[in-house]
């Protein structure tokens, strides 16, 4: 089955599933584990436009469903990036896709303009959703307006294609994704983690040097695709879907929720070649589930669009 997907402005992945942000480094870390020229996009560790030190250890916390974390988005900096981390990501099949982080308008801004027109850089992700930095990253996410004025500022100074990272940790994510729409955003990504917190019962205090964190892995897919199947009937740009995916069955409920694409992250840490098996399971998995092309599957469980209630009468035996 062709697995490959179209994304506007010309963004072409040769199968729906990609690295998720902050998992995956830059990609060298993984290509020991990784047949990394497999998958169809990696999006890299946030960044931004100077070199950020991140939070206090400790920084990573287990959970029984998942993972709390607090790395407070440490990165080299743009032009390490482009200078370092960049050349063996050109070496390699997958799109290109940045993910990019500053604490005001302007930072955000200055980073997507330095990434413009860059050789091997194919999208920009602009996280707006980090809850572990005081100041900018999930502050944006929250508000329509903070929101509305970040995408559009990025796309003043970009042709690439922009999706932008909604965050869980809001009443209303069909708002904020309605103001990214209407700056001018050509997709949507969600969800980045969940505010939670840990306590240290040995030393009597919340597990994490950063005190919160987000939380990530199996226990939020749920909320992940309560958000996707939300935002998918409210806005008409792609979503790209996240959020505990560990398996070809899960991208198949991340598609029919509405996600033309997913990105995988925490499983990762556990299975370091779980994309890989993804990608050779999920044909198999489409056609047992009757599709004949991913695109059929793409929103199938939108209202409208389900099978339910079932074309033959249930009936019930007592
Ligand atoms: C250790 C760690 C670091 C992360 N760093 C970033 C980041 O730099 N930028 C970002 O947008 N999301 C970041 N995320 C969020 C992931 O990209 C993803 O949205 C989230 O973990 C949900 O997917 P998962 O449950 O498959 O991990 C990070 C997640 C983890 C676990």
């Amino acid at each position: 089955m062709d697995l490959r997907v179209v994304l506007p402005r010309g963004l072409e992945l040769s199968n729906p599933v990609m690295a998720a942000s902050g998992t995956f480094g830059f990609g060298p870390e993984y290509s020991q584990f990784v047949n990394i020229d497999a998958l169809g996009g990696i999006s890299v560790k946030g960044v931004s436009p100077e070199p950020w030190t991140g939070n206090p250890p400790p920084r990573i916390w287990e959970t029984p469903m998942g993972l709390l974390n607090s790395i407070g988005l440490q990165n080299p900096g743009v032009d390490v990036f482009i200078e370092k981390d960049l050349p063996f990501l050109r070496q390699h099949q997958p799109r290109v896709i940045v993910n990019i982080i500053g604490h005001t308008v302007d930072e955000y801004q200055r980073v997507a303009e330095r990434l413009n027109g860059l050789d091997g850089v194919h999208a920009l992700e602009v996280n707006i959703s980090c809850p572990n930095i005081k100041e900018g990253g999930m502050s944006f996410g929250q508000d329509p307006d903070q929101a509305y004025a970040v995408t559009h500022a990025v796309r003043q100074v970009t042709n690439l294609p922009i999706m932008v990272k909604l965050s869980p940790n809001v009443t209303s994510p069909v708002m904020i994704a309605q103001a990214i729409e209407a700056a001018g955003a050509d997709m949507i990504s969600a969800i980045n983690t969940l505010v939670g917190l840990a306590i240290d019962i040995d030393h009597r205090r919340p597990a994490l040097g950063g005190i919160t964190g987000g939380l990530s892995g199996p226990a939020i897919k749920p909320v992940a695709l309560r958000i996707i199947y939300e935002v998918a009937q409210a806005v008409h740009i792609p979503i790209i879907g996240m959020g505990g995916i560990a398996s070809a069955t899960d991208v198949l409920e991340f598609l029919m929720a509405g996600a033309s694409a997913v990105m995988v992250g925490t499983i990762t840490f556990q299975f370091p070649d779980r994309m890989n098996q993804i990608i050779n399971e999920l044909p198999q998995v489409l056609e047992s589930h009757g599709f004949t092309s991913l695109q059929d599957a793409v929103g199938a469980a939108l209202p409208g669009k389900s099978m339910w209630p079932p074309q033959e009468e249930m009936t019930y035996e007592s």
